[in-house]
């Protein structure tokens, strides 16, 4: 079974808009990356809103939602990841508790080697963390896919990854980009932040958590641009990294500099 702490590479891709492109993907398999996680995977159809992504020196920001694919586009692609043995991760954004369960067991039945739930996007419409990890609990005993919760460093998390650890989740990823408003001429933009200035404070929370004496899996994601970062992530007490802004800021091939 897949676990990000058994795994012996430790760079993994984190959700974007990088990993909804199949050149893309393909690239980062070739360079000999652990794993990919898919962009956020909605079972409706993606809205018209317009998306940007910008950047702000080290800082990514983006008002990103979900895959430009519908979730039965996926199932196909998930499916023959899984059948060359490779780890391809869907993150998924269920409304309600009847589309978890009608997306994990679909999921399942596939061999996807984990999910990735996210409850935290700046971006999206979230249910309360309490429900969704109710309806999490009532899965755990009918299925055996492990489900890791990304959640947002930018505040405190303790209760929600407690909460998570009763219900079976095996380990959460952290951090989602933090949530920002940003004045646009007469205007306010929510987005979602990313990149260097958000690195110290998800370290600082991991630390808490493993101070907490919370032994689940953690997969640190933020600010990861270097090595000595990955170490930092790594002595912090996460079992391995996500990376997204560092391959919008500095390219793709960035990601070879890491492994
Ligand atoms: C353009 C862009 C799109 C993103 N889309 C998603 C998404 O669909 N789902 C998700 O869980 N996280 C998404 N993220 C968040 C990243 O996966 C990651 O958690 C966050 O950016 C922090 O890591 P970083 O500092 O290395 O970018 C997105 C981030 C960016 C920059």
């Amino acid at each position: 079974m897949f676990s990000y702490r058994e795994s012996k590479e430790k760079i993994f891709i984190a959700s974007s808009n990088i990993t909804d492109n199949n050149v893309c993907m393909e690239r980062l398999y070739s360079y000999g990356v652990a794993g990919i996680i898919t962009k956020s995977i909605s079972l409706h159809h993606m809205d018209k809103r317009k998306e940007r992504i910008w950047s702000n020196g080290n800082d990514l920001y983006n008002t990103t939602r979900f895959s430009k694919r519908s979730f039965h586009e996926w199932l196909p692609i998930l499916s023959q990841a899984a059948k060359e043995g490779r780890i391809m991760i869907p993150s998924i954004c269920p409304n309600d508790n009847v589309e978890l369960d009608y997306i994990i067991k679909h999921l399942e039945q596939i061999g996807v080697p984990a999910i990735e739930l996210g409850i935290s996007c700046p971006n999206t419409t979230n249910i309360p963390w309490q429900t969704i990890l109710n309806g999490v609990e009532k899965l755990a005993s009918k299925v055996k896919v492990p489900i890791y919760l990304k959640l947002c460093g930018k505040y405190s998390i303790l209760p929600i990854v407690r909460r998570a650890v009763g219900t079976g989740i095996k380990g959460i990823v952290l951090s989602d980009s933090f949530p920002v408003n940003i004045p646009d001429g007469g205007n306010v933009i929510s987005a979602g932040q990313s990149g260097e200035s958000i690195r110290p404070q998800v370290l600082q929370q991991i630390r808490t958590l493993r101070l907490a004496d919370i032994d689940c899996e953690i997969v640190g994601t933020g600010g990861v641009f270097t090595k000595e970062h990955v170490n930092e992530y790594l002595k912090a007490g996460a079992d391995a990294v996500g990376i997204c802004s560092a391959m919008y800021l500095f390219g793709i091939t960035h990601i070879q500099t890491l492994l």
